[in-house]
């Protein structure tokens, strides 16, 4: 393999350009060329292609969001959309590509490679963490920490004010978010999409806590959550407890800002592993880091396989909040 290409699509994840660093110079060191597909999969169909070379990618390793932009693209999701794409990764010369992104770009990956038989690894990135065959996804943890952040402060003026708050993170289908910054805040309750709502039960020990002396709450929900939004939630746990409820949504601030430590290594470990794998033949697959170690998913299993989520956080929290 002598050229291959790098995108990153769907929605940016801080980390990404520690990965976009570790292909770059990596493939480098294999004496194979780097093409950065610019905006996603949209990029692919403009043949929006830049050179990248080692100095291109410098002093990015600690910047949030994503050097070679991202979209999330209608026209990938038809046939032709992804013939003009195939057409000009062959114009270019591109013989494998490394699509770095969430289960919408490896299904769009998926289907460029069974179609246009062309060599395709994905790395996972979104702030979700909600894909099969890897522990973490890129940005995942530093969203919780942005959004723990938050949640500290928070804690702060409910204590002082005797006040319940309602915050909203992130994840439209998935509550990995909202229990990781539920458990490291010791919110009183979490609520997620994957998990059914009971609000008249929150309702009664948000008033049977009262009873104990319990004069602040923090109630962390999931933005898919099926009882609906902060706001809708607040309005209707008002309407049972009686009480007011000040909603805080931390939206697209989860996504931005410098990429923890955790978050720089596993973009560089999965950019390595995925140039490496991509050289050596792979391809239809993604590239996870489980219990330590790179493992390739194929990538229908990825969306249509179910993470595990620590359902048992529900409990704890329950437990420690008396
Ligand atoms: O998939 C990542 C994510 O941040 C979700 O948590 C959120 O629901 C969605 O993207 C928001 O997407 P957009 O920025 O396109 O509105």
């Amino acid at each position: 393999m002598n050229k291959i290409g790098i995108l990153t699509s769907g929605g940016d994840a801080p980390g990404m350009n520690a990965c976009v660093r570790a292909v770059v110079r990596v493939s480098i060191s294999n004496n194979v060329e780097v093409m950065g597909i610019q905006g996603g999969y949209l990029g692919l169909i403009e043949k929006d292609f830049i050179e990248m070379g080692p100095r291109s990618v410098s002093n990015i390793i600690q910047r949030g969001g994503t050097i070679l932009k991202s979209s999330r693209c209608e026209d990938f999701k038809r046939g032709d959309g992804r013939k003009k794409a195939a057409n000009n990764l062959n114009e270019a010369g591109i013989e494998g590509l490394i699509v770095i992104g969430g289960d919408g770009t490896f299904q769009g990956a998926k289907k460029l490679g069974d179609e246009w038989d062309i060599k395709v690894i994905g790395i996972p990135g979104t702030i979700d963490n909600d894909i099969y065959g890897t522990d973490l996804t890129i940005g995942f943890d530093t969203a919780v920490n942005t959004a723990r952040d938050a949640v500290d402060k928070i804690r702060d003026t409910a204590g002082s004010h005797d006040r319940q708050f309602i915050v909203e993170v992130m994840g439209r289908h998935a509550g990995f978010i909202a229990l990781e910054v539920g458990m490291s805040c010791g919110a009183e309750e979490i609520l997620i999409p994957e998990i059914k709502t009971d609000l008249n039960k929150i309702a009664q020990r948000i008033m049977e806590g009262r009873l104990k002396g319990k004069t602040s709450y923090i109630i962390i929900v999931a933005e898919g959550d099926e009882e609906g939004d902060a706001f809708e939630i607040s309005h209707k746990l008002h309407k049972i407890t009686g009480l007011e409820y000040k909603v805080c949504v931390l939206g697209h601030i989860q996504r931005g800002g410098a990429p923890t430590a955790t978050d720089r290594i596993l973009g560089t470990k999965l950019g390595i592993w995925a140039v490496e794998h991509l050289i050596n033949g792979e391809s239809g697959k993604m590239i996870g880091e489980v219990g330590g170690k790179p493992l390739l998913t194929p990538f229908e299993e990825t969306w249509k396989k179910k993470k595990h989520i620590e359902e048992m956080y529900m409990d704890w929290i329950k437990i420690l909040s008396v």
